[in-house]
């Protein structure tokens, strides 16, 4: 568990870099990143390279003890290499031409930028590989930030026929995937394809599916190039990403297969603050955030590579681009970077040193004010150091519960909301804050990965299913696991038409056919009847009709009365439990606490605002109440934590 900062030493004069250097060490950082901006100070005019200042920089930081992560500056191609290659920039969905002037103003399928990128990633590779401080790479900067993984020009069309060739080979076997023959849109050959904007009402959602695909699909094979000419220059160094919170837009655990490690950039207050849940919770995590958002995404970064993240970009202070920007509480910034441990982080990195005094971000805070005298946070990294130092984590275990994501069903229902409310985002969060509720360590893993020891896997939304999948979670119910897939499931094939009946390939495992599903308006509810007691539920009703299921729970709502609503099937020696409802929290703690009996598992209720984390024998209590809180025999100050060595129950 180690601490880092990320530097910008092309921003201030040499002579800081020392002291600087000097004062990260004192602070107890081990790591530092630079580099990822600065193509326009690497190249300043056509092939004139200067590569002295970074690594005078990096000699510098290397001799005061620092590991150096360096990032590819492909985030921001300098201005005279837009002038030479124009076809680089991106295009909008509405067709215009994105223009220079902050970062990320490239398309992944431009050719120019794919050569321009090599050259630029081969000589900094070439330099720095072998030197002795450079202990990591970071390749660009928060791939498909400020909405850039999807670009809609000439090259991306090009492109997107290539794909399409390769993933059907025959038009006609596209027209077919694609249900074609709906308002004659079947073509003659691949050239004929379009991209899916500027249509006059909304384009062939498998059209849309399969756009997304290849867009993700371009962002990973263009940092595959990046990290393999690095692996080539840099043998033994660690090669990274930094991704961002709830940000799907291309598939992590595709991209994550080409890098040694996922990182990604925590900003907790930003993050709540852009977030969909309601005012009264979001004025009650002001100034720390909300624990759940937060561990959601380590616990997710942490499942796409089933392997220790980092966070390379942690919140210090205040953020400049959020709707509103509040203080952190005194003790934020410690409390978030012991919650990233408590999740698996290996290294948490604060962004960044000091605070910028000019551009775009100069209302930022690092952990030096922007006279370079130290700002509250980084008394705080220092105390975090400290704490660090005396404990000894033991080998991480895997957590008793997985929660499924899938990039590909988040593009799917996202496309076809049905729902105004719906959002693959939210059902997920929404199971996943009732099991962190009740205490529960969660692993956040894709669907096809191996579920060997999980006491209960749950599907939030497992809506494009294939006869592989459906057998891969019947082998896992099979040998005795619990299974609870939600609304949505097994609705689609993956090309994005219908399963008929619906859940198709499920249909064996959940044991029911659904015919008909009911989707809210907002402020409506449905009433459901669960173990006696009745709950309200809004936005989702899959309607059930049990074809050998049991049947768990019914609906009471007037247009449905007496329909199954959650039902339970049992395979070999476990049982699939399909949920119906969705959208009240009263209703997804009451489903989660009857699954988690069935389990064994102990699950008490926690207060609210507290949660519990076990990991490497240790046991984490924290406290994002801005009161204190008692649990398990402790008191809990205000935004604080308590760690405990050995694992309660
Ligand atoms: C991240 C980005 C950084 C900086 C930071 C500000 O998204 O990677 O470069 O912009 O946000 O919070």
């Amino acid at each position: 568990m180690e601490l880092g900062v990320c530097y910008y030493p092309e921003h201030w004069p040499k002579e800081t870099w020392r002291p600087d250097a000097v004062r990260m060490k004192a602070l107890g950082l081990s790591w530092v990143r630079i580099g990822e901006f600065a193509w326009s100070r690497l190249e300043p005019r056509p092939g004139v390279l200067d590569f002295e200042w970074l690594a005078e920089a990096i000699d510098t930081l290397g001799a005061a003890g620092l590991k150096v992560v360096i990032g590819t500056p492909t985030a921001t191609p300098p201005k005279w290499l837009l002038e030479r290659y124009p076809d680089i920039y991106g295009v909008d969905a509405q067709g215009r031409r994105r223009g220079f002037g902050s970062r990320r103003h490239y398309s992944f399928n431009s050719p120019s930028y794919w050569r321009e990128s090599e050259r630029i990633v081969t000589l900094l590779a070439e330099r720095f590989g072998a030197h002795p401080a450079v202990a990591a790479w970071q390749t660009d900067n928060e791939y498909g930030c400020h909405d850039t993984v999807r670009s809609y020009g000439e090259h991306d069309l090009r492109e997107f026929r290539a794909w399409l060739k390769r993933r059907y080979t025959t038009v006609e076997a596209l027209n077919v995937a694609w249900w074609n023959v709906f308002w004659s849109m079947e073509v003659n050959s691949f050239d004929e394809v379009e991209l899916p904007n500027l249509t006059v009402t909304e384009a062939n959602p498998s059209q849309v599916l399969d756009f997304y695909r290849f867009s993700s699909d371009a962002v990973v094979a263009y940092n595959k190039m990046q990290a393999e000419i690095i692996r080539r220059y840099s043998p033994g160094r660690l090669i990274t990403h930094n991704a961002m919170g709830f940000f799907g837009d291309y598939d992590h655990f595709k991209l994550a297969h080409d890098l040694d490690a996922i990182t990604w950039d925590n900003y907790p207050l930003g993050m709540l603050e852009e977030s969909p849940l309601p005012d009264a919770l979001k004025a009650h995590f002001l100034r720390v955030g909300h624990p759940d958002l937060i561990s959601f995404n380590h616990d997710l970064y942490r499942g796409v590579k089933r392997a220790p993240f980092w966070v390379m970009e942690q919140q210090p202070g205040q953020v400049n681009w959020a709707s509103s920007n509040p203080l952190p509480a005194p003790g934020a910034v410690k409390l978030w970077s012991h919650q990233a441990f408590a999740h698996g982080a290996a290294v948490v990195s604060y962004f960044r040193w000091r605070a910028a005094n000019g551009a775009q971000e100069l209302m930022h805070a690092g952990l030096n004010l922007h006279d370079g005298s130290p700002d509250r946070a980084s008394q705080e990294a220092r105390a975090v150091a400290d704490e660090l130092a005396g404990l000894t984590p033991a080998a991480s275990q895997q957590a008793p519960v997985a929660l499924l994501f899938d990039y590909e069903n988040l593009w799917a229902t996202n496309l076809q909301r049905h729902a105004k409310a719906w959002d693959y985002w939210a059902i997920e969060l929404s199971y996943y804050l009732a099991l962190r509720a009740f205490g529960l360590d969660v692993d956040i893993i894709h669907p096809r990965m191996d579920l060997k020891g999980y006491r209960l896997v749950v599907a939030p939304a497992l809506h494009l299913v294939d006869e592989a999948l459906a057998t891969h979670l019947e082998d896992y119910v099979a040998a005795g696991g619990l299974l609870a897939v939600g609304p949505r499931s097994g609705f689609k094939q993956p090309s994005n038409i219908v399963w008929a009946p619906a859940p198709g390939p499920l249909s064996r495992l959940m044991g029911v056919r659904i015919d008909h599903v009911d989707a809210l308006r907002p402020g409506i509810s449905g009433s459901v009847t669960l173990g006696g007691a009745d709950f309200h539920y809004q936005t989702w009703a899959d309607l059930l009709s049990p074809t050998t299921a049991e049947v768990l729970a019914t609906y009471q709502t007037p247009a449905y009365a007496g329909v199954a609503a959650i039902t339970r099937q049992r395979h070999g020696q476990g049982a699939c439990v399909t949920i119906g409802p969705w959208g009240n929290p009263a209703l997804h703690l009451a489903i989660f606490s009857d699954l988690l009996s069935q389990t064994g598992l102990p699950h008490d209720l926690l207060p609210d605002g507290v949660r519990l984390t076990r990991r490497g024998g240790l046991t984490y209590l924290f406290n994002f109440n801005p009161h204190q809180a008692e649990v398990a025999e402790e008191a809990i100050p205000p935004h604080s934590v308590v760690i405990r060595a050995g694992v309660d129950g």
